[in-house]
């Protein structure tokens, strides 16, 4: 499981993001026309103000929603920077945490980037950050500046000196690729633990036939909210082969393997980009669900109230949800103040699996 999902374990309060702090400082001094690679760790922030001639590029609807709102021109995409609208004299980044889509957004950058023109990525040591800021300036012929910021932020400085003749090695980043096999099962770089079997979703789905066991109805329509690649509606399938399905999740590139793996399987499926299922309408029968408990590199509590509070104004009357989180969330008490019951069927490897009923 990546480091943003919600088995890792890690407790405490949002902090702010010092090398985000740091790059927000710099942008003032940058050349324009700038390209922003605005992963989903700006959630962490207040936007800055708004720059001329500057472009954005995100993966996340609520990501691209604060940018456009702040003034900033935003390509929402899975970092398609085909759509660019001028090429750019300086590329900046805070680094993310997956080391594929860093690699593609770096390749993409020193591929864009005149002589002469400038990439700044910043990050914390243990994101990685001189790593790539030394292989990035070695395709490309120039030195990196690394400076120290407030926080153990650090700020590199790339000036192109040459074209790049070799990529940083980025997984394939753009091409949907068959993860497992029995079932099989499609994920691409840039998804939420593109390659693995959330093992809190798995938990979820073991619990799947005592859920559907404990009611007289078989569910027709199903939502799965925060979807990812769709792992968890491929495995529900299975054992609901004539249900209809809604997928949503927050991110452009989950929803591209979510959409293959709905049609490898010939699912009914509506698969929908949104926030928390904003703007999303239902009735549906159940919801499946394993929020996620990050918010960019903060912990956030807010996520999970908003999770539950999408799955209650989706379902049904007499609808029912079934979600997975760490053990340390008290979803069961949190869900009392909207659903009537609320119990948790099993404690697992630091997960449990709470049924929720409307
Ligand atoms: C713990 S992961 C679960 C992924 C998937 N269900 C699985 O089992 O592999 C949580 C998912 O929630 C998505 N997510 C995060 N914030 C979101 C938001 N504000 N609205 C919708 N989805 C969000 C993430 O992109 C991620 O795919």
């Amino acid at each position: 499981m990546s480091k943003q999902s919600n088995s890792s374990g890690q407790k405490g309060a949002a902090t702010a993001d010092t090398a985000l702090v740091a790059l927000y400082r710099q942008f003032a001094n940058m050349v324009a026309p700038v390209w922003w690679f605005a992963d989903e760790h700006i959630a962490d922030l207040p936007m800055p103000a708004s720059l001329n001639d500057w472009q954005c590029f995100t993966n996340r609807c609520d990501i691209a929603g604060q940018l456009r709102v702040a003034g900033f021109i935003t390509e929402l995409s899975d970092f398609d920077t085909s759509a660019a609208l001028s090429a750019p004299k300086t590329v900046c980044y805070r680094v993310s945490k997956e080391k594929a889509l860093v690699h593609y957004l770096i390749n993409q950058a020193l591929s864009a980037l005149p002589l002469g023109g400038q990439l700044v990525l910043a990050g914390h040591k243990n994101d990685g950050l001189h790593n790539y800021a030394k292989k990035a300036a070695a395709l490309v012929g120039a030195s990196a500046e690394i400076k120290k910021h407030d926080g153990s932020a650090y700020i590199a400085t790339l000036t192109k000196a040459s074209q790049p003749t070799e990529k940083l090695p980025d997984s394939d980043y753009t091409q949907i690729q068959e993860i497992a096999q029995a079932p099989s099962l499609f994920s691409k770089p840039g998804v939420f633990g593109w390659q693995k079997q959330d093992r809190g979703s798995a938990l979820l789905i073991g619990q799947l036939p005592r859920f559907l066991g404990a009611s007289s109805n078989t569910p027709l329509t199903v939502a799965d909210l925060g979807c990812g690649y769709g792992y968890i509606t491929v495995m529900a399938a299975q054992q609901l082969p004539s249900a209809t399905w809604l997928l949503t999740d927050n991110n452009a590139t989950a929803l591209l393997a979510a959409r293959k793996n709905c049609d490898t399987y010939g699912l009914n499926a509506e698969v929908v980009l949104a926030d928390c299922a904003a703007g999303l309408i239902g009735p549906v029968d159940v919801v499946l669900c394993n929020p996620p408990f990050h918010q960019g590199f903060a912990v956030s509590g807010s996520l999970t109230d908003r999770f539950l509070a999408a799955a209650h104004r989706l379902l049904a009357n007499q609808g029912r949800a079934l979600f997975v989180v760490n053990q340390f969330i008290p979803l069961e008490r949190k869900a009392l103040g909207l659903f009537s019951t609320s119990e948790v069927l099993v404690e697992y490897d630091g997960f449990k699996v709470v049924q929720l009923q409307k």
